[in-house]
């Protein structure tokens, strides 16, 4: 186990079978239609790319950058659009959005209102992880892998601290002393 992390949350097995499971689910769900996966990066990269490959439909796949955190972990509300999609990509589309965990729930709230009117037919959130006791707007992702992430500093599997962490294949919890460094 990496020094710097206190525990294991969820191991790269575990991780496998919920992302399997959501997959499936995203299948039948999505049979017949037009759907595009957007991937929130840095984040969702790991996570985005074994969902999709166990989706057997058609489908394509585009990429935002938005950003509310910095190095520091708390949210501040304001959504910055780093890399955004062509709205062709949206327009007439079933759109998925594939996050790597929803916290206060306002980076996701205000990215589905920055695309709203854009012209997806439907729009739904899937994450991996959610940190449900942490929400301060109302967001209910459609699709999640973990539903009760505990109210702690998680990284690994793509979620980093300060651009560390994302490769690996764990996902586990940050010894407080490592941010509080930071702080
Ligand atoms: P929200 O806007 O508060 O829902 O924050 C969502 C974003 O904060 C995620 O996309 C992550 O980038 C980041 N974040 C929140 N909690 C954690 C965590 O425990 N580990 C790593 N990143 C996190
Ligand atoms: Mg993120």
């Amino acid at each position: 186990m990496n020094p710097d992390l206190k525990k294991i949350l969820y191991t790269k097995e575990e991780i496998a079978e919920r992302v399997t499971l959501l997959a499936k689910r995203i299948e039948k769900d999505y049979a017949g239609k037009d759907v595009v996966c957007i991937g929130i990066l840095k984040g969702a990269f790991i996570f985005m790319s074994d969902l999709v490959r166990q989706i057997d439909l058609p489908m394509t796949l585009d990429f935002m950058m938005v950003s509310s955190y910095g190095a520091g972990t708390e949210s501040t509300g304001a959504l910055i659009v780093k890399k955004d999609v062509d709205s062709k990509v949206i327009n007439g589309k079933h759109v998925i959005i594939v996050e790597d965990i929803v916290d206060s729930g306002r980076t996701l709230y205000y990215l589905k209102k920055y695309l709203e009117g854009r012209g997806a037919v439907t729009m739904a959130v899937c994450t991996l992880l959610n940190k449900k006791e942490r929400r301060v707007v109302d967001l209910t992702p459609e699709y999640c892998a973990f539903e009760d992430t505990p109210d702690e500093f998680v990284v690994g599997y793509g979620l980093d601290y300060a651009e560390k962490y994302r490769e690996l294949p764990d996902i586990g919890v940050l010894r407080p002393q490592i941010y509080a460094k930071a702080k």
